[in-house]
């Protein structure tokens, strides 16, 4: 049987306190739905639904990219059995059906394959269990312990109250029945809704199997309502990230201070200090070191390169045992070779800088091509920007640049070209000489410093 996944992400997320819907909000660096799609993709299910009410159009735009969702209003937010009602029209009608939550991000796909095997028979739920289930929806049994209903945490009695075992919304059946069962459930209930988990009890009636399945643990199927247990999902998430890390064999000096939002690749015997955040694709090579509170986003680094605290890179490829920082700033297409050493204050962007070349202090290197060996002082800049257009810098092997040099671009500075200190060069420069461009330096020997006025 094909398997079809509906998710329910229609709700207002009050407690939330902001403008943006719910499933919007990030957790470790990606939206709450764009977790809960990733997961539903990897049961490769044959088709993906996803129910938006409030903010929907907010919701579909932030995946405009992924045309194989399919995307079903709810105009009138009228309870989860209605929320499920809209979608079905959309399913196959022999598919097997999983309804997941838009707004539980940490779902593993393992639990859910589980689910899926085990509807088998005929309905699956997927439960947990807290000594205080709140306000979750009590799962209850017969003495022979088969489960006869979920009772509604408003809708509950004491006794029902006290139940431990309770219903993380999660389900799956096959797609006819439950669009059988749904049809009779009404809203004669404490909050005058159509409740999906009324099909339980409709589904029992009909001698219809209700397996049950657990997840590894509780953080898995909690759901995020409040700011509070949304911190709460992404220090569990973050205390995963660095568990593997550590499986993996990476020195951490904090596993509890360390923040990945997306991918991170390390070789062996890697050394992260504290504070560094991760995004997006990051490669680390062998005895990679990051020093601690750097920021690292779509960065692959090379072999024994040391960054050092304080650093910025971003869509850098940087080559093996360069030494960058403290305080460095790499920008989208800084390319090092091997050897680069890259220093305090010192933004690199759609460069490439050659083997052993280094930029130590106070500089801004900008679309240019640095050689090998070449030495650029203090306080340089590339001047790449005429208020219109962008203009390269060459910068070929073996040139030392003076300090506080401006090369105005399009320049190019010959192969063992020496810059003097201070020069502002707009013209290219010949190779193997030294060329300076400042006013020349001259001193006045009569020259006497002003006297106070005497008064009268
Ligand atoms: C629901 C379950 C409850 C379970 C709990 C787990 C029902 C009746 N109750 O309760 O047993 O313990 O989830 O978190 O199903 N949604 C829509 N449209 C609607 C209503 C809800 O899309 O009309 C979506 C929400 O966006 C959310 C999910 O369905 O993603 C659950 O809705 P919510 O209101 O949080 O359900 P609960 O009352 O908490
Ligand atoms: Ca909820």
């Amino acid at each position: 049987m094909s398997l079809n996944i509906i998710v329910l992400a229609a709700g207002e997320g009050k407690r939330m306190q902001s403008r943006l819907p719910k499933v919007l909000h990030p957790l470790a660096g990606r939206s709450l739905l764009h977790h809960v799609i990733h997961t539903a993709r990897e049961l490769q299910p044959q088709q993906l639904i996803v129910v938006i009410g409030h903010a929907g159009e907010a919701v579909r735009a932030a995946f405009t990219a992924d045309t194989a969702i399919t995307w079903v209003e709810q105009t009138e937010r009228l309870g989860t059995g209605h929320a499920v009602q809209q979608a079905l029209p959309y399913v196959d009608a022999h598919a097997r059906v999983l309804v997941l939550y838009g707004d539980v991000p940490l779902m593993r796909a393992e639990t859910l394959r589980a689910l899926v095997a085990a509807s088998d028979t005929g309905l699956a739920i997927l439960t947990a269990r807290s000594e205080d289930a709140g306000n979750y929806g009590r799962i209850v049994r017969n003495q022979q312990g088969a489960v006869q209903r979920i009772t509604e945490a408003r809708d509950a009695n004491a006794e029902e109250r006290a139940i431990q075992e309770w219903n993380t919304g999660v389900l799956c059946a096959p797609a006819a029945r439950l669009a059988q069962w749904l049809s009779h459930v009404t809203r004669y209930n404490a909050q005058g809704e159509y409740y999906l988990t009324d099909v339980i009890a409709l589904a029992v009636a009909e001698g219809v199997p209700v397996s049950t399945v657990h997840p590894t643990r509780v953080a898995d199927v909690e759901g995020v309502n409040s700011k509070r247990e949304l911190a709460m999902l992404e220090a569990v998430y973050r205390r995963d990230q660095a568990e593997a890390l550590l499986a993996a064999g990476v020195t951490l000096a904090d596993p509890a201070r360390i923040d990945v939002r997306g991918q991170l690749q390390c070789a062996r015997d890697v050394e992260i200090d504290v504070n560094c955040v991760f995004e997006e694709q990051v490669t680390l090579g062998e005895g990679v070191r990051i020093g601690p509170n750097c920021v690292l986003r779509n960065v692959s680094i090379a072999a024994g390169t040391q960054v050092l605290a304080y650093s910025m890179l971003d869509g850098a490829q940087v080559g093996a045992n360069c030494r960058i920082g403290p305080y460095a700033r790499l920008r989208p297409g800084a390319q090092l070779d091997a050897d680069v050493h890259i220093g305090n204050f010192v933004e690199v962007k759609a460069s490439h800088i050659g083997a052993g070349s280094k930029a130590n202090h106070l500089a801004y290197v900008g679309d240019s091509s640095v050689g090998q060996r070449v030495n650029i002082g203090a306080g340089t800049i590339t001047c790449n920007y005429d208020g219109v257009n962008k203009h390269r810098t060459i910068i070929e092997d073996d040139c030392f640049i003076g300090s506080d040099a401006t090369l105005v671009a399009p320049v190019t500075i010959s192969r063992g070209s020496y810059v003097g200190a201070g020069s502002t060069i707009s013209k290219d420069t010949p190779s193997g000489q030294l060329t300076v461009a400042r006013a020349k330096q001259i001193s006045l020997p009569s020259w006497k410093p002003p006297a106070k006025k005497t008064k009268g």
